[in-house]
């Protein structure tokens, strides 16, 4: 297949390139806003055409969840008018989208089907995403995701381990809880789907395995590099947030678990896995 990957500098953008090397049958053409911008509907069309593109992973998005609350009319063009764009080329699509699109109260895992309630900007942009491109490519696979971090781009993990060499003393929240979620696990899981020998069309959830709050996720962080930093939990009310945060993010995985035969891994180990990658073990 001939495969276009947009927004491939970004954090899964980059993993999706790295392992393309084990899925080497394929043809890969990766673009970032450089080389192809999603918001150009003409260019996408010509690009797609021009390759002869097979399948697109869309990997670009407006991702800045505070800078979304000012700026929401043109977050939503990236995040669903240029979703939309991609959808329309009529080529086999995987998109991503954010357990923002739910209302972050619930207590049990969200379930695909599950109420969508975004609180926010950045979730509202997303849910539109989901919903415009679902609308002109029914068969399209959506993967809702939460907490990215990899050894690539900005990220919590990233943040964490540079604020906790510089500080002797960390506060992190300990009411919000979710799962961490690798991008080379979900860029794993995307290669599963591409390698299926059938094209399970839906949505679909995908983080690590297991539960934590972003303290527990911070203790294990300094714990696992070696940082002596003091970590403490606080609550919500005690950090000032420029955007309400989601108390309760946990996704629910059976569905791309079965439909895939995935096995994920717990997210201890792939924090582990990308320290290594960040020679910080
Ligand atoms: N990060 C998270 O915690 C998180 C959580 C849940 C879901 N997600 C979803 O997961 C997906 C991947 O997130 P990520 O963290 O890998 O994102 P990212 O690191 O922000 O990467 C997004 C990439 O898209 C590029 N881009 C921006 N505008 C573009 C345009 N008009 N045309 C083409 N490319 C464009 C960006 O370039 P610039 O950097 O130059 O703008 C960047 O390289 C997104 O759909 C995101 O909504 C992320």
């Amino acid at each position: 297949m001939k495969i276009l990957i947009t927004g491939c500098n970004g954090q899964l953008g980059t993993e999706m390139r790295l392992q393309s090397v084990q899925h080497a049958t394929h043809t890969y053409y990766f673009t970032d806003v450089a080389e192809l911008d999603i918001l150009d509907k003409a260019a996408v069309e010509t690009f797609v055409r021009t390759n002869g593109i097979d399948l697109i992973v869309n990997c670009a998005a407006y991702t800045n969840v505070d800078k979304a609350e000012t700026d929401e009319v043109f977050a939503k063009r990236l995040n669903a008018e240029a979703v939309a764009n991609l959808g329309e080329t009529g080529c086999r699509i995987i998109h991503i989208s954010t357990d923002y699109v739910f209302a972050g109260d619930g207590c049990e895992p969200y379930r695909e089907e599950d109420v969508i309630s975004p609180q926010t900007a950045y979730g509202r942009t997303k849910y539109a995403g989901e919903k415009a491109l679902m609308a002109v490519n029914p068969e399209a696979i959506i993967i809702r995701t939460a907490w990215l971090y990899s050894a690539y781009g900005n990220n919590f993990v990233k943040t964490m381990l540079r604020l906790g060499k510089e500080r002797e003393l960390l506060k992190v929240v300990y009411d919000q809880i979710g799962t961490p979620t690798y991008a080379g696990d979900l860029a794993a899981a995307i290669y599963t789907a591409i390698e299926s020998p059938v094209w399970h069309p839906g949505i679909y959830h995908f983080t690590n395995e297991g539960v934590c709050s972003w303290y527990d996720f911070t203790v294990e962080i300094m714990r696992q590099a070696g940082i002596s930093c003091r970590v403490e939990p606080i609550l919500s009310s005690e950090y000032q947030y420029q955007t309400p945060r989601p108390h309760y993010s946990v996704l629910n995985k059976s569905k791309i678990k079965q439909t895939f035969d995935l096995t994920i891994s717990y997210w201890t180990d792939s924090l582990t896995h990308c320290l290594k990658e960040l020679h910080e073990l």
